[in-house]
C-alpha cells in the first residue's frame, strides 16, 4: 500500500532539497526535517496500550505505545533520516544494513547487516531516502524479514513508480511512505527530476 504523505511544509522542504545549488549543511538538516515530519503521519496508526499511572493530583488510566520501534536506515543515505526521527521517538532502536548500487548493473550489494533483537515485536521503518528502480528497498526488506521483522513500513522521501511497482509486488505487506512520487527513471537509474544522489549530497562526497 502506498501512501504520498502531502503538507505544504514538506513539498517546501523538498524544493530546497531537489535545487542543485543547495549545499551539503542545508540538504543533511532538511533532510532530517523531512523525516520527522513524516515520521509524525507514518505513527499515526500505532496501537496504544492502556496503563495505571500517579499524576501530581490522582490515579488514573491513560495510554502509552504498545510496540518497540526500530529504525533501519540503508546506508549510506538512510542515516541522514534517523535523528529527525529519533528526535520524536528517543527509545527506538537503531539497525543498519549497508548496500550499493552496483553503477554498471544498478543491483544491490550488501556488506552490512545488523539489527537488534526485538525486531519480531516491533513495528520497523526501513529508511532510505530514494526509491529508485527499487532494488535496494526490496533486498534490504528481504533482510529485514529473514531476521524476524513482521510489520514493516518502508519510508522514502522520493520515489519512481518503477520502484513503488517493485515493492507492491514483492512486498504487498509492506506498507510504503513517500512524500513525492516522481516521474520516471532516467537511462542511469536515477529519478527525473529527483534531486540526485542523495548520498553523495548528505555526506559531501562529490
Ligand atoms: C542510493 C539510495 C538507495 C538506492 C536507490 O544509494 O540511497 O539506497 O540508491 O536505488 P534503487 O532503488 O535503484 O536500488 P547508493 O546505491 O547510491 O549508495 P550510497 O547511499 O552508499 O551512495
Ligand atoms: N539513488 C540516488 O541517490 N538517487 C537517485 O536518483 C536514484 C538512486
Amino acid at each position: 500500500m502506498l501512501t504520498v504523505i502531502s503538507h505544504p511544509l514538506i513539498t517546501h522542504k523538498l524544493t530546497q532539497m531537489r535545487r542543485k545549488e543547495t549545499g551539503t549543511k542545508d540538504f543533511r538538516e532538511t533532510l532530517d526535517e523531512i523525516a520527522g515530519l513524516m515520521a509524525y503521519e507514518i505513527t499515526r496508526d500505532l496501537p496504544l496500550k492502556t496503563v495505571n499511572i500517579d499524576t501530581p493530583i490522582c490515579k488514573t488510566s491513560t495510554f502509552e505505545l504498545a510496540m518497540d520501534i526500530v529504525l533501519v536506515p540503508v546506508l549510506r543515505a538512510g542515516l541522514g533520516m534517523v535523528d529527525g526521527i529519533t528526535n520524536l521517538i528517543p527509545t527506538a532502536k537503531v539497525g543498519h544494513i549497508g548496500l550499493y548500487r552496483d553503477h554498471n548493473t544498478l543491483q544491490p550489494m550488501t556488506y552490512y547487516a545488523k539489527f537488534p533483537s526485538n525486531l519480531p515485536d516491533a513495528v520497523v521503518m526501513v529508511l532510505d531516502p530514494m526509491l529508485a528502480t527499487g532494488g535496494s528497498a526490496s533486498s534490504a526488506i528481504k533482510q529485514v524479514k529473514k531476521a524476524g521483522a513482521r510489520i514493516i513500513k518502508l519510508v522514502c522521501i522520493v520515489g519512481a513508480p518503477e520502484g513503488v511497482k517493485k515493492i507492491e509486488s514483492e512486498h504487498p505487506d509492506v506498507s510504503i511512505y513517500i512524500s513525492a512520487l516522481d516521474e520516471k527513471l532516467n537511462e542511469s537509474g536515477y529519478i527525473v527530476p529527483g534531486l540526485g544522489d542523495a548520498g553523495d549530497r548528505l555526506f559531501g562526497t562529490k
